[in-house]
């Protein structure tokens, strides 16, 4: 893989976009008389680049805002994909390229060639290559199918939101509510999916969904997060022998964002009608915890940087928080989503090991979006693991001056909160708790899977 030239590369604005629309006339006078490598034309390659990584979302009925199924489709925006590829803006997945683990699962960034390729087509006057050539049409899960289905049969749990309707134009939407697992004993979940009902895939951005217990005084306590979603993702397996716990009474809050897709697109004016998202559960037989290293999802926050308790931006200004987690045992960090709004505009994870001094670079996600949430599952043999002791360092910077693209008013005081204009700090870290067996285990499968 070669250098990235410079992820920091700012957002696309209007005036880029008029920019494109006029270099787009440019660059058809210009294709004729260049060269180019048959791999560098749509039917040649570019096209399945495309197929295999953007027309999940770029489709009809799908979240992107253009529809990218044919070359006729494409052609017209090659500009702008090549600027939002080479930015690694699209896909949005900004996960640091160097820095850290890279062994990721779900991860949707395109090889440094693939960007590569799409530039180079794209200066090239973006060339369709042989007529004669078809492109394999992207291979795209039914939306009416669960996906491990195949592996797993239907799922032992449906969980689905209620129905909410959307007008086909206008703002983004949330909706928040609690539903009831109906669970009368503790499972452990072997996968999870989650899936908007039929249509509803066109208006579903992500959703995000927390498991809550009753506490003591009846009140629902936040007992971790379950898991998330967004077009493009098909669902997450914990892995053998580890539980990842579905309490007895347990509710789910969904968090779902909502907003106008390719149905907005070609049916202005009407109510989509009915949106549905599902979350599908598979189980492990009961009784598997007691074989399995227990596994939770949970939210580790940054208090350091607070003043007070509190995370406070002035205006035009910048802060950064820290935060430190220790456990008493080994545990494997198995996966890492950070969270923040909009003045936030990078975050990392590293761990320091007080025994040798040491620091390890994680994760970096340097180019924030709260547009997006993702939480990076680490590859299973690439998961850090952490003797006793070992700290999880956590640091998120803020950034509430003009240079933030993402920041809506420079001159607002920032302050922690809830709200999107609000600041949060903290991250979603899913660690399996082992114990020295099981870490000396581990360990010694890696030595022996790496010689
Ligand atoms: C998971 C869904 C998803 C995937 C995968 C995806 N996109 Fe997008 N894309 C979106 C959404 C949603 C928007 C509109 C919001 C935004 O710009 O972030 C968008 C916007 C865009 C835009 C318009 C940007 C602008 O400035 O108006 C371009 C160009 C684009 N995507 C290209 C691509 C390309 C090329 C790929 C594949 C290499 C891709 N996208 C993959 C969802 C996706």
């Amino acid at each position: 893989m070669k250098k990235v030239d410079n992820p920091q590369v700012k957002r696309a604005s209007a005036v880029w976009l008029g920019v494109a629309a006029i270099a787009a006339l440019g660059f058809q006078a210009s294709a004729q008389a260049q060269e180019h490598s048959a791999e560098q034309t749509y039917t040649g390659g570019i096209g399945r680049i495309i197929n295999d990584n953007c027309v999940v979302c770029h489709r009809d009925g799908g979240v992107g805002p253009m529809q990218f199924e044919t070359y006729e489709q494409v052609r017209p925006w090659a500009p702008l994909i090549s600027m939002r590829v080479a930015n690694r803006e699209m896909p949005p997945y900004a996960y640091d390229q160097h820095i850290g683990i890279q062994d990721l699962q779900g991860d949707w960034r395109l090889e440094q060639e693939e960007i590569d390729a799409i530039v180079g087509w794209a200066n090239a006057g973006a060339p369709l290559g042989d007529a004669d050539v078809t492109v394999a049409a992207a291979d795209l899960p039914d939306p009416n199918q669960w996906t491990f289905a195949k592996e797993f049969g239907q799922p032992d749990l449906i969980i689905p939101s209620s129905p909410y309707d959307i007008p086909s134009t206008g703002n983004d939407l949330w909706s928040k509510e609690f539903v009831s697992t109906g669970l009368t004993e503790d499972r452990c979940i072997k996968a999870v999916q989650v899936k908007p009902r039929g249509d509803a895939a066109a208006v579903v951005h992500h959703a995000n969904s927390d498991v809550y217990i009753e506490g003591e005084d009846g009140q629902l306590e936040n007992y971790g997060q379950l898991t998330e979603y967004a077009m493009g993702k098909w669902g997450e397996i914990p892995g053998d022998g580890v539980c990842r716990m579905m309490p007895a009474n347990s509710h789910v809050l969904w968090d779902i964002h909502m907003f106008p897709g390719g149905v907005g697109a070609t049916a202005k004016g009407e109510m989509i009608e009915d949106n549905v998202v599902e979350i599908g559960v598979w189980f492990h037989e009961p009784g598997y915890e007691q074989s399995a290293y227990n596994q939770d999802l949970r939210l580790y926050g940054m208090r350091e940087g607070y003043q007070n308790g509190h995370l406070i931006i002035p205006p035009n200004g910048t802060v950064m928080t820290q935060g430190f987690h220790s456990f008493d045992h080994p545990v494997r960090i198995d996966s890492f989503q950070p969270h923040g709004h909009l003045r936030m505009r990078a975050a990392s994870l590293e761990i320091y090991y007080p025994e040798t001094g040491r620091t390890e670079q994680i994760s970096q996600i340097s180019n924030w979006s709260a547009t997006w949430h993702h939480s990076h599952l680490y590859d299973r043999d690439a998961a850090p693991l952490l003797p006793a002791g070992a700290v999880l360092v956590i640091k998120q910077w803020y950034d509430n001056t003009a240079d933030n693209p993402n920041n809506p008013d420079p001159e607002q005081w920032v302050y922690g909160g809830s709200r999107t204009g609000d600041e949060m700090s903290h991250a979603w870290i899913a660690v399996t708790h082992l114990d020295d067996e099981g870490y000396e285990k581990l360990l010694a499968d890696r030595m022996q899977a790496s010689n």
